[in-house]
């Protein structure tokens, strides 16, 4: 569907299938189903990377996708920062295609940069797969204004999409106006980790009651959970998508419920400027690379 509306809320498959390495005793179903779940349920947009359980997340989707229309759905993946050369590129899209089951990936995205290869030789690689038609559209991750230019330069199309960590604490992206570039420059933000408060490794909480007061507040305003409320702020924003991680119906219910009520205008505000963002545990400030 890559010529149709993504949705503002995307599914994300980090931990479905295992973590680094594929688990063998992952509760596939499950994963199968959420997924089913979420994309009965409006959302279209699946995101998933090579690297995530070792290429199991893509088998998972793959099985997935059986059950509906290929078309009906905007699948995202993303090549290693190590699998970069002209070579390995075309490889390793190649590989997703076949654990995907699928002829084409909507959005193929450079998951991290590698100073080791030139963006040229990158962008030589994804011109190819544009040219066989495999890869529809071109993303990057974890990037700043300068390398989107630098990839701008030698992309026989446009890149389409970014995707960086962004939410109510980790701001990286506003601040270096990452954001507000792609908004001007008509290229979708992705916003990764949306709702893990937390740093990676931590379970528990996401938002607890009790640790920030204004969200608090704000979500006994609106008799909404302060998950929702995190939510919220973020895909009330114009170009903001999302790209949330669960493998629970429930939780699902709990994220796409936030599409029936808005944060005025103040209370957006409010979050904005006075959410306590200095709190940058798991905020990923280095992994912005810019490549010269
Ligand atoms: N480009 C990159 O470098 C990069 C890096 C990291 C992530 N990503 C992408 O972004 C996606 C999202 O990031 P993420 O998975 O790290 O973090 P996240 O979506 O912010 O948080 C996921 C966690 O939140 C839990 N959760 C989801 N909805 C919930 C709810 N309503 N109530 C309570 N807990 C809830 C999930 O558990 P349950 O499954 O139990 O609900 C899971 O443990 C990833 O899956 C991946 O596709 C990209």
């Amino acid at each position: 569907m890559s010529d149709k509306e993504l949705s503002k809320i995307g599914l994300g498959t980090w931990k479905m299938g295992g973590e680094i390495n594929a688990n063998p005793n992952n509760d596939d179903n499950k994963d199968i189903e959420a997924i089913l779940y979420a994309i009965n349920n409006g959302i279209n947009h699946i995101d998933t990377s090579e690297s995530y359980a070792d290429g199991k997340s893509e088998e998972i989707i793959g099985e997935a996708l059986k059950k509906i229309k290929r078309e009906d759905v905007f699948i995202s993946t993303k090549v290693r920062e190590w699998n970069l050369a002209y070579n390995n590129i075309i490889k390793s899209c190649h590989d997703s295609l076949r654990r995907l089951q699928v002829d084409y990936i909507d959005l193929y995205y450079i998951h991290k940069q590698n100073p080791n290869v030139s963006i040229k030789e990158i962008c030589k690689g994804l011109n190819y797969l544009l040219d066989e038609g495999v890869i529809h559209y071109v993303g990057l991750s974890n990037v700043g204004i300068q390398t989107i230019k630098k990839y701008n330069k030698y992309l026989k199309q446009k890149v389409f999409a970014v995707q960086n960590q962004y939410n109510l604490v980790c701001r990286e992206s506003q601040k270096k106006k990452v954001i507000d570039y792609c908004r001007k420059n008509n290229i979708k933000f992705i916003s990764w980790r949306p709702i893990m408060l937390s740093y990676p490794g931590a379970k528990e909480p996401f938002y607890p009651t009790g640790t920030f007061p204004i969200l608090d507040n704000i979500a006994r305003k609106y008799n909404k959970s302060n998950i929702q409320i995190a939510v919220k702020w973020l895909t009330q924003q114009s170009n903001i998508y999302i790209v949330f991680k669960s493998n629970n119906i429930s939780h699902i219910k709990e994220i796409l419920n936030t599409e029936n009520f808005e944060l005025t205008k103040d209370d957006w505000e409010i979050l904005n400027k006075d959410f306590p963002v200095k709190f940058n545990k798991g905020c990923t400030a280095n992994e912005f690379f810019e490549i010269s």
